[in-house]
């Protein structure tokens, strides 16, 4: 396994298997040993973070400030509008001048490609915390959790109801076929992922021995899944879009009657934030099924390690 040091993280693509379950299992020591009562392991100490933001967020800003804080270094939170970079340096620029006081960069940018040139001027690892494209730290925390609930990968079944296009579905896809869970996606037509990361999933699917299906139906999408996750319908930056997403995604909430039709010890998953009563109703988000808390708190783990690992 090559070295993670020193490396960018914008897609789960840049990560073989081998490498996301290193990641996995630094996670895990960084929480065990968090519930142990040693909050505070300053392997990063003296290093520091920029955290560029272009849209809202609230678990990644705060759960990757606080992972740099018990790692002992620092996290600046940059709004996109407050630098330079909102009056029109380029994007270059701010790379190389990032790049002369920071140790990494995490960016939530509107165009993956951004992120992209980011990462191609900066001379320090690059983290995407969030894409039009993916969210691949968002997917390393959802199998985290999904290991730590089931106690394996191989052979579990994750249906996905509702924007097949989604960012959060697309790392998650990546990172499910490289770690051989089935993934069901079912979402309407035009809403199918994108054909560059479908074809990725699909070779590692191949490799892995598991299988990726799209289809329409919702009922058939959760027989016998161990695990039905959704986001919301309307992303960030789709604003403009939200009546016709909403007319034709509207079958696809995850209601009470759908998840009662998976098996019986199914666990429900949302990267949050919910627009509750649109993909999820109350019953399931706050219902015995729910694991979004833990879901959400794992992605300070998760980063620890991703960060530790990087920089
Ligand atoms: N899941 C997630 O990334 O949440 P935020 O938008 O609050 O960061
Ligand atoms: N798909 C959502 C995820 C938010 C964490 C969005 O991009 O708005």
């Amino acid at each position: 396994m090559r070295s993670l040091k020193g490396r960018d993280l914008l897609s789960i693509s840049d990560l073989t298997r081998d490498e996301i379950i290193h990641i996995l299992e630094v996670a895990r020591l960084f929480k065990t040993r968090y519930y142990a009562g040693e909050k505070i392991i300053p392997v990063l100490k003296g290093k520091s973070l920029a955290m560029i933001f272009q849209k809202p967020s609230t678990r990644t800003r705060v759960s990757f400030e606080v992972a740099m804080y018990e790692l002992g270094g620092h996290a600046l939170y940059l709004n996109w509008n407050d630098l330079q970079l909102g009056r029109g340096e380029t994007i270059a620029d701010t790379a190389r001048t990032l790049s002369r006081y920071v140790n990494g960069i995490t960016a939530r940018v509107l165009r993956h490609l951004d992120l992209v040139e980011l990462a191609q001027y900066a001379s320090i690892p690059v983290i995407n915390a969030l894409s039009d494209l993916e969210h691949p730290c968002q997917a390393l925390a959802d199998v985290f959790t999904i290991w730590e609930k089931k106690g394996k990968y191989e052979g579990i079944k994750i249906a996905f109801i509702g924007d097949g296009s989604d960012n959060v579905l697309h790392s998650l896809l990546l990172a499910c076929s490289k770690l051989g869970i089935n993934v069901v996606i079912a979402t309407p037509p035009g809403y199918e992922p994108r054909p560059e990361i479908l074809k990725s999933a699909e070779e590692s699917a191949i490799r892995s021995g598991s299988t990726i299906d799209i289809i329409r139906d919702p009922e058939n999408a959760v027989k016998a899944a161990d695990v039905i996750y959704t986001d919301v319908w309307v992303s960030m930056g789709q604003e403009v879009e939200r009546e016709k997403r909403i007319r034709d995604l509207s079958r696809y909430r995850v209601s009470l009657d759908l998840i009662k039709l998976a098996k019986g010890d199914v666990i429900f998953m949302h990267c949050l934030p919910a627009r509750r009563g649109e993909e999820v109703d109350n019953e399931v988000i706050d219902g015995k099924w729910s694991v979004v808390w833990d879901q959400a708190e794992n992605r300070l783990h998760v980063q620890k390690a991703v960060l530790a690992l990087l920089l």
